[in-house]
């Protein structure tokens, strides 16, 4: 058997323990041949695909490496037409591909399904620091980020409270809320705004108002995908190229802008970026992405493709990638962790 391995879309912390896991799996297994292919579908999509062999002693050593070896791209779409979809699944067959396995976030999702109805036998393995993806509770990279944001939301908090003032912190997380939800409870912040939840500029106001007067700070932690009430989306910029071209960006200043008339106390705006995907993983993500790793070794190995392999509880398992592609999976309005941050006082921006 020859497998494919490629990483879709934006990088996050774990790549590299998935391709580790993929390729020892197979190499220990069923003495496979491991194609690596490079910079994501953008390897397939040149004159010449761009391939490396991975054998044991390339996958070693890269456990605890951020980033992924390969490269990857979240432009390269091999659907966008017709002669591209058609020059990639050449490339496949060209280079004796008996199967693909496409590690990446909804939009690698997509391309996988969309190139799975052209015949191509592909496992998904779900990445992303967002925890987005349908079907899986937990992707790897998303702990990882959740701890550096918690790092920076502790750090704001010293220099917030030495200075009297509100600090406002955006994370990444597109459309979903999960990474501001978890860092801001991690973290002890005072506000925490979600995209799921449109918040009030009075009621954060009257939140930090009412701590000028007693904590004289504030730290609000808000997810980049966050509007105000009657608001828009914040766009940092569109890459019309990309399968997915907003990229957001920006709220934080938005928010800074909204509050400082009804404070008196100054607000500050901090944008974490692109800090959050960068560096090693977190333990719980090495495991995990290991364990997603192998589990998609071993639906290449039983022959069950055009499934992503996920992670609910403790149990691995797989889910159809045409019940992944083009959604997205967001912080449900009755979730435990909302109850409990309105409970124990931390504001959502309701009024
Ligand atoms: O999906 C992961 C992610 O980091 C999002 O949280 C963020 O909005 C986006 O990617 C940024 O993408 P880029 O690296 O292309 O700016």
């Amino acid at each position: 058997m020859r497998i494919g391995v490629l990483t879709g879309g934006g990088d996050c912390p774990g790549l590299n323990a998935v391709i580790r896991a993929v390729t020892k799996s197979l190499l220990r297994q069923c003495g496979a041949e491991v194609i690596g292919i490079e910079d994501g579908f953008a390897g397939l999509m040149g004159e010449t695909p761009r391939v490396r062999t991975l054998d044991w002693d390339r996958v070693s050593g890269i456990l605890m490496q951020g980033g992924t070896v390969l490269g990857t791209s979240n432009k390269a779409n091999p659907l966008r037409d017709a002669a591209s979809t058609e020059r990639a699944l050449a490339h496949v067959q060209a280079l004796g591909l008996d199967a693909l396995v496409a590690i990446g976030g909804d939009g690698t999702m997509e391309i996988a399904h969309g190139l799975s109805l052209h015949g191509l036998r592909v496992v998904g393995v779900p990445k992303t620091i967002d925890n987005d993806i349908v079907g899986c509770e937990r992707s790897f990279g998303f702990d990882t980020a959740v701890a550096t944001v918690t790092e920076a939301l502790e750090r704001i908090q010293t220099t917030g409270q030495s200075h009297s003032r509100v600090m406002i912190v955006e994370t990444m997380g597109r459309y979903a809320g999960w990474i501001a939800l978890e860092a801001g409870l991690a973290g002890a912040a005072d506000v925490i705004l979600l995209p799921e939840i449109d918040y009030s500029v009075e009621a954060v106001a009257a939140v930090c108002r009412a701590r000028e007067q007693r904590q004289r700070y504030t730290v609000i932690c808000i997810g980049e995908g966050a509007k105000a009430r009657g608001g828009a989306l914040t766009v940092l910029r569109r890459l019309d190229d990309s399968p997915d071209p907003i990229r957001l960006g920006g709220v934080a200043q938005v928010l800074r802008e909204q509050l400082q008339p009804l404070l008196a106390s100054e607000v500050r705006a901090t944008v974490l970026g692109h800090v959050q995907r960068g560096g090693a993983p977190t333990p719980f993500d090495r495991v995990l992405a290991t364990q997603f790793g192998n589990q998609a070794a071993q639906l290449v190995m039983q022959g069950e493709f055009n499934r992503m392999v996920t992670l609910n509880g403790e149990q691995p398992g797989s889910v159809p990638l045409a019940e992944v592609a083009h959604q997205s999976r967001k912080v449900p309005a009755d979730h435990p962790l909302l109850r409990t941050a309105r409970q124990i006082g931390v504001s959502l921006g309701e009024p």
